[in-house]
């Protein structure tokens, strides 16, 4: 062992030596046999929103997809993005360079293991290891991008794939978010006034799933929302997330280059509860390293979110939900065990 090093990461494990069983502090579950997992229901797919169509269409398409956006957002708190403007090219870069950063030695990747939760470069692993018993099988790296740019030096190229990428999928929240402040009946800028989006909080977490020996007594990630307006996910290719929808787990399997929106708490109150942040967890396999990015679009941290008053009514809409500010509500996310939707409850 090295005393450079402050914990011991998923990948580290899974090097030397050989692992052949799941060791015990890893172990989430007796087994996953007893658990229905589905794959999506014909007559209720996953929803595909197509972004071109919010961009470059007519009044009338645009109306549709709004409308449609609103429906996604309603009954899954989910969509599949297609035609999202980031190239392949773009994609495929930052995937690379995630790889190249998980692949550095440890020592490299543990210059930033961050002690302080509001550290806005910090590699980990689990969750919160000094609170979870039980430990999740992922490495990851989380970098804030907005509205300070921040990376790793490390490795060559991250930075400037980082760059390209976290301003791509900027626009592309803040496009989402002006049809869905529409979708709700409210001005187009809306978010981007009412959440100071212009000192708006974005933040890059990218989640490392080596190979499991026994994944079905592991958990990636256990059940939870995320904070922010919006995450946006990509994923390497290999499956592994799911999304409850109608009380069911559903396996999500995109194409490759399709992004993954979420809901994400902080939509869930601005809505005062009409779309809800979908509850999500990844599962973890035997045979290959899965890869996800997740960027989250957010309110800037001094911004109190509490539900649009244009939607509220005291007698039909009252607020279901008290104002907190921003920076309040994550670090309460990050005190706390990563636990469904622990932290949104405590705002109810
Ligand atoms: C997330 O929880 O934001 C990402 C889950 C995944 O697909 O790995
Ligand atoms: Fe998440």
């Amino acid at each position: 062992s090295n005393n450079t090093t402050s914990f011991t990461s998923v990948k580290s494990l899974t090097e030397s030596p050989q692992l052949t069983s799941l060791p015990p502090s890893y172990t989430f579950r007796t087994s996953s046999d007893d658990e229905v997992v589905s794959e999506p229901d014909q007559d209720d797919p996953i929803p595909i929103i197509d972004y071109s169509l919010l961009l470059h269409a007519s009044p009338d398409q645009r109306a549709k997809t709004i409308h449609d956006i609103g429906m996604a957002c309603e009954q899954w708190g989910f969509f599949m993005l297609i035609n999202h403007s980031v190239s392949n090219t773009i994609l495929e870069n930052m995937v690379d360079h995630v790889f190249a950063f998980f692949n550095l030695r440890e020592e490299e990747k543990q210059e930033y293991a961050g002690k302080d939760v509001m550290d806005p470069i910090r590699y980990g692993t689990s969750s919160n290891v000094s609170m979870d018993k039980v430990l999740f099988w992922r490495d990851f790296l989380k970098v804030v991008v907005h509205p300070e740019f921040h990376s790793p030096h490390k490795p060559l190229g991250f930075r400037e794939a980082s760059a390209e990428y976290c301003k791509r999928t900027w626009k592309v929240g803040k496009e989402l978010l002006k049809g869905i402040s529409e979708s709700l009946g409210l001005e187009d800028n809306y978010m981007e006034r009412r959440m100071n989006l212009d000192s708006g909080f974005q933040m890059l977490a990218a989640n490392f799933y080596p190979p499991c020996p026994q994944p079905e007594l592991a958990m990636g990630i256990p059940p939870h929302s995320d904070h922010g307006l919006l995450n946006i996910v990509m994923q390497n290719g290999v499956s592994g997330l799911q999304v409850l929808h109608n009380g069911k787990w559903i396996n999500v399997s995109s194409a490759p280059n399709c992004l993954l929106v979420f809901v994400a708490d902080h939509l869930e109150v601005v809505s005062n509860g009409k779309y809800k942040s979908v509850l999500h967890r990844a599962v973890v396999s035997n045979k290959a390293t899965r890869m996800s990015l997740a960027i989250v679009i957010a309110p800037s941290l001094d911004t109190v979110v509490e539900p649009a008053k244009e939607l509220l009514d005291n007698e039909r809409n009252p607020a279901a939900y008290v104002g907190m500010k921003h920076r309040d509500y994550m670090q309460l996310q990050r005190s706390n065990k990563l636990d469904g939707k622990s932290v949104l409850d405590k705002v109810k």
